[in-house]
């Protein structure tokens, strides 16, 4: 049996194989579900590893998400202090009851139904993305030929940006979730994005647009700020995600052949598939963290008032005590429950969307290319480590 910790971890982010979280993270695990963590600036904090109290302090508002109360789990370009002031708009990283008036307004935009009258534009741009790799050069970059280019076309259109100012985006939006990024790098991307939505909105201002940011502007209840704080987070929330399921979900496809030809024979499996490709690879991997507003007890332990905890939802995601086999990639498996889309207040807001992407997209793609196979050795694919959000950077594929 594995030792508890005896002294604080660190966030672990180093991992033996392509799509299971760092080793000790699981073996910690089985210690329980709490342990003593050092954060990046040096905080005394807590690692949560166990689905059950995940979910218990996701759901729990005396933690908060407030940007200024939360400590950076691994080192971060814009961690120092003075970098963390809140964006407007930015609901995200806000508390309850602010928190809920742009919840309130975006909810409606989001619904299963308004996603199900989606589809149809999400098969034909499927369908253009797959023509054009048909047309193209082998092999080739399946996250610029396909993943990437999926979700982008959707959001834009969806929030009413130009497809076509996607490269600015694009670069902007990469440089703020690469951790290597230096600190001027983060903040000039994020200065440049922040400039280019406000700048949208403005011309929504001037001239009315049939879209979610037109229709939040003509609403009048959100201020230019406020709408440039939303904008930002729903294009970089709404691509970069989806856009790495799809290429990390195809990668691990590639290396189990039964459970691809599952899900490309089968049109009965997409559904389950695609919670089972988000439970088993969990692209969000460093976080998310909160902070207790007040002491909290939890598993035996005392958080005190103004303590983070860091969630690593791989981790709780392979919990055998709520999964069972949890290593295992079974694409049929009745995979709900699982933390991708976080829990509580924050819970995804686009994840109806993001599902009706996948669902389309995946099993779109396999029976396309019956012989889609990996034109590189796995070992050299390009992982992307250091990036808020896992996935790879490249996935060179041919058929
Ligand atoms: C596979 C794709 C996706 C994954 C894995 C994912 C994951 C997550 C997670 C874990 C959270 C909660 C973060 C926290 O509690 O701190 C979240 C929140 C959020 N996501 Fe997603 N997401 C995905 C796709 C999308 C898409 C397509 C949109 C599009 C519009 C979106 C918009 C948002 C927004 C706005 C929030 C903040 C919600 C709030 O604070 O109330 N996400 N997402």
């Amino acid at each position: 049996m594995t030792e508890a910790p005896s002294r604080p971890v660190t966030f672990p982010t180093a991992r033996r194989h392509l799509f299971d979280p760092p080793g000790e993270v699981l073996q910690w695990q089985r210690q329980g579900a709490l342990h003593r963590m050092t954060f990046a600036d040096g905080h005394l904090g807590w690692l949560l590893t166990g689905h059950s109290a995940a979910r218990t302090v996701l759901a729990d508002n005396r933690f908060s998400n407030r940007t200024e109360l939360t400590h950076p789990p691994v080192a971060h370009p814009l961690a120092r202090q003075e970098n963390r002031q809140p964006l407007p708009g930015f609901f995200l990283r806000m508390d309850q009851p602010e928190h809920t008036r742009f919840r309130r307004l975006l909810t409606g935009q989001f619904t299963v139904r308004r996603m199900r009258q989606l589809e149809p534009r999400i098969e034909e741009i499927t369908s253009d993305r797959l023509d054009a790799m048909e047309r193209g050069d082998r092999p080739a970059d399946l996250v610029q030929a396909f993943a990437l280019p999926i979700p982008s076309l959707v959001i834009c259109e969806l929030l009413g940006v130009p497809y076509g100012d996607r490269e600015q985006f694009q670069r902007d939006s990469a440089a703020l979730l690469n951790l290597e990024s230096s600190a001027e790098q983060m903040g000039a991307a994020l200065v440049d994005l922040m400039a280019y939505m406000r700048d949208l909105v403005l011309r929504k201002r001037a001239e009315p647009a049939d879209d979610l940011l037109g229709g939040l502007v003509a609403g009048g209840e959100l201020d230019d700020e406020e709408l440039t704080g939303v904008a930002l987070l729903l294009l970089i929330a709404g691509h970069e995600t989806t856009a790495n399921m799809l290429a990390l979900g195809t990668f691990a496809l590639l290396r189990d052949p039964a459970q691809l030809a599952l899900l490309r024979d089968d049109p009965a499996v997409a559904e389950s598939a695609v919670e089972e490709l988000l439970r088993y690879l969990t692209i969000i991997h460093m976080g998310p963290v909160r902070t207790a507003l007040e002491d909290v007890e939890l598993d035996g332990h005392l958080i005190r008032a103004g303590e983070s905890v860091a969630f690593s939802l791989p981790a709780a995601n392979r919990d055998p005590e709520r999964f069972e086999n949890p290593d295992t990639l079974d694409v049929t498996r009745p995979a709900t429950g699982h933390l991708s889309f976080g829990h509580g207040i924050h819970q995804c807001l686009g994840q109806q969307l993001a599902r009706a992407e996948m669902r389309i997209a995946y099993p779109a793609l396999l029976r396309r290319f019956p012989g889609l196979r990996l034109a590189v050795p796995p070992e050299e694919v390009p992982m992307r480590s250091h990036m808020t959000i896992y996935g790879v950077h490249r996935l060179p594929v041919t058929w």
